[in-house]
């Protein structure tokens, strides 16, 4: 067993260190492994088509969208807006910045999850006990003029192109989140006018960047979680890992060009009074190729309030959850880290 990394980036250990094990920190116990022959490759995600989202057909989009969300959790679109360079743009700074030099990278490194945008490794190496085989870079993007001057500057284009990417991407979760209240019978904007004084999500991004493993079967580059947001837009390079939890079994979610990967999180499961899930999902890592994924996150602000829509509240279905704000949840979700892989479990109604 290899011993324990001294680096505090995972990308220079591996480049570097020219490592032919998996150091003893990143090792689960076997228990905990993934069985990474276990592991379905048909595709059964619902692709869903979003062209006709303005369309005469919205009611056939905002059902596919309805169902996809109440039996998978996870769907994958198409047609969805954001130009293909806008795309391709913010995948190649994303490759560029993990290829520039340790010293121009560790810039921007903290392990303080408060740090509105910070360079680090794992997840939350202040609290976790085994680490996940992924450095990343996270980032606030809403409203970007809050943010953007914390943000690299290296690669030269790092923020037009960011900036490019996430005001695009902002306008697809406002689409999906007002379709989403409509496939629950809600109006269009009961989701956004839950969102605190502003009525405003907040939104985050992260460059996940998960090098080569040389022993992919001992550790994770994510372990099996669930999102705690509002909804999640993952765009991912061309080499597979995202693997979703479907009836038991790990069924992967194999690339498909200009399309994102979109799943509900913890607090649609709220909002709908379960019956909509926030369904388990992780990254697993290979040992040849290295993989770049960049989700977004589309999140309620720490003082919004959160719990069932009165309107799915009924005598069969009493509320599941109990009213809390956001921040309280988030709050948890940290102490917890990844360890545990739900925390709805604290917010029940009693
Ligand atoms: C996440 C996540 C999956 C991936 O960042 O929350 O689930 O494929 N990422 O990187
Ligand atoms: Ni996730």
């Amino acid at each position: 067993m290899a011993a324990i990394s001294k680096r505090l980036l995972l990308s220079d250990l591996v480049s570097s260190d020219k490592i032919d094990q998996v150091p003893s920190n990143y090792i689960r116990p076997i228990s905990q492994r993934p069985d990474l022959q276990a592991v379905s490759h048909d595709l059964p995600i619902p692709l869903i088509d979003l062209h006709d989202l303005f369309g005469p057909d919205r009611g056939h989009v905002i059902d596919q969208i309805g169902r996809a969300c109440r039996d998978y959790g996870f769907f994958i679109v198409k047609n969805h807006g954001v130009p293909e360079t806008t795309i391709a743009n913010v995948m190649q700074i994303a490759k560029q910045y993990f290829n520039l030099p340790e010293e121009e990278r560790l810039k921007s490194y903290s392990d303080d999850p408060n740090k509105t945008t910070r360079l680090s490794t794992s997840f939350n190496i202040r609290t976790e006990k085994v680490a996940n085989w992924r450095d990343y870079l996270r980032f606030q993007c809403y409203p970007v003029h809050d943010y953007i001057h914390e943000w690299p500057t290296n690669p030269g284009l790092f923020r037009d192109h960011v900036a490019e990417y996430c005001q695009s991407v902002r306008g697809l979760a406002v689409q999906l989140i007002e379709a989403i209240s409509e496939s629950l019978g809600l109006r269009k904007d009961y989701i956004t006018g839950q969102l605190g004084k502003h009525k405003q999500a907040t939104q985050h991004m992260s460059f996940n960047y998960y090098p080569p493993c040389p022993q992919p079967d001992l550790t994770y580059g994510l372990p099996g979680h669930t999102d705690l947001n509002l909804i999640t837009i993952l765009l991912q390079d061309q080499v597979p890992g995202l693997q979703v939890l479907r009836d038991g079994e790990w069924v992967a979610v194999d690339p498909v060009p200009n399309t994102f990967i979109i799943n509900i999180g913890d607090q649609v499961q709220v909002m709908s009074n379960g019956r909509y899930k926030s369904v388990l999902h992780r990254a697993v890592v290979n040992c040849d190729q290295e993989r770049i994924s960049i989700p977004t996150f589309y999140c309620p602000p720490p003082d919004a309030v959160m719990g069932p829509a009165p309107e799915l509240v009924t005598d069969d279905e009493p509320a599941v959850y109990r009213q809390f704000a956001y921040g309280d949840y988030h709050e948890k979700f940290w102490d917890k880290g990844l360890a545990k892989e739900n925390c709805l479990d604290m917010f029940l109604a009693t």
